[in-house]
């Protein structure tokens, strides 16, 4: 079977370049164009890891189109500095990349790349989105036939049936931008949700990391990148016992080997005004006291195999790109 053909529209944090190693080391997969949103950092970090990680993977024949600073819904700098300080206990004073890439973001921003590629062979691409989702609302909102021009999207975010992350009720993705968020869930796409119902369940034990961070260059560059981070994931939930999460991952493990999730068809909204709830990803459809409008937009992973994926990730990413 022909790979399927990919975009990937990232915020570049550990767990997204160790969602593109997964993409890049796996042949049922192409990915063909990458466009970066800014998200716990802010977008020159964000796509400096993107454009290192390339690098050190081999792949500079990808485009990479930077997209917003800021998002629809928020200003982000408040968090982009809550971060910093987190960095900051674990060693570094700075949010930004170790290493300076060679290689560039492309002329055009993410919203011109996603709209060209996508509306130049339509039914062509599955769009993955990592981060929030205010560069395909943009590209959505300016071309009104993209999202019928893509074959399908797969999105990490959300917290339908658990609770969120940033507050009882929202996943980061969404909670940073819950208007492109909207959006992007009535705008007709079929999409498949990889969000906190599993996000956090494929952890890698620390023997399983120590070992693939040292598979190779580029491996070796991403842990120590993000040791500030690993550290602060560390602190935040002892409970682990110092094993990893690797969340973003997911959403390339859902397109590789499907059957390791388990789904739920519904129909996903999201709250935008909410004094406490905004942001939160309400999902129709899910109970019989819940009944789904007409049409269905989401297959909602709700579990999956932790053991096969991580199984998978750690061959994959053993092996190389
Ligand atoms: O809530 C988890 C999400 O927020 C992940 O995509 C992570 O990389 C950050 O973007
Ligand atoms: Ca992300």
């Amino acid at each position: 079977m022909a790979p399927k053909r990919i975009i990937i529209d990232t915020d570049g944090e550990f767990d997204d370049v160790l969602a593109l190693a997964l993409a890049l080391s796996s042949p049922e997969i192409k990915v063909e164009a990458i466009t970066t949103i800014s998200g716990v950092r802010c977008l020159e970090d964000s796509t400096g890891d993107v454009l290192n990680t390339l690098e050190l993977m081999g792949h500079t024949e990808i485009p990479v189109a930077m997209g917003f600073r800021q998002h629809f819904s928020k200003d982000m700098t408040s968090n982009w500095e809550r971060v910093r300080k987190i960095w900051a206990t674990g060693g570094r004073s700075s949010t930004s990349p170790l290493r300076k890439p060679d290689i560039r973001a492309v002329d055009v921003d993410a919203v011109e790349l996603l709209i060209s590629k996508v509306m130049q062979e339509p039914g062509e691409f599955t769009l993955v989105t990592l981060g929030a989702l205010t560069n395909v609302a943009a590209a959505i909102l300016r071309e009104p036939r993209f999202s019928s021009c893509l074959r399908e999207s797969y999105t990490m975010g959300g917290a339908v049936l658990v609770q969120g992350n940033m507050n009882p009720v929202a996943e980061f993705n969404i909670w940073s931008d819950p208007e492109a968020a909207k959006i992007y869930f009535n705008s007709g796409l079929n999409i498949t949700l990889v969000g906190l119902e599993v996000y956090y369940k494929a952890r890698l034990r620390q023997d399983q990391w120590n070992n693939v961070a040292q598979s190779s260059e580029a491996m070796q560059y991403i842990f120590e990148n993000f040791d500030p981070w690993i550290k602060y994931l560390d602190r935040h939930d002892p409970s682990k016992a110092g094993a990893l999460e690797i969340g973003d991952a997911l959403t390339i493990g859902a397109i590789v080997e499907p059957d390791l999730f388990t789904k739920q068809r519904c129909f996903i909204d999201v709250e935008t005004k909410g004094e406490l709830t905004s942001g939160m990803t309400v999902g129709y459809g899910l109970s019989a006291r819940s009944p789904a409008p007409k049409t269905m937009n989401t297959d909602l992973c709700v579990d999956m195999n932790a053991n096969e994926f991580n199984k998978l990730f750690l061959e994959r990413v053993k092996k190389g790109f």
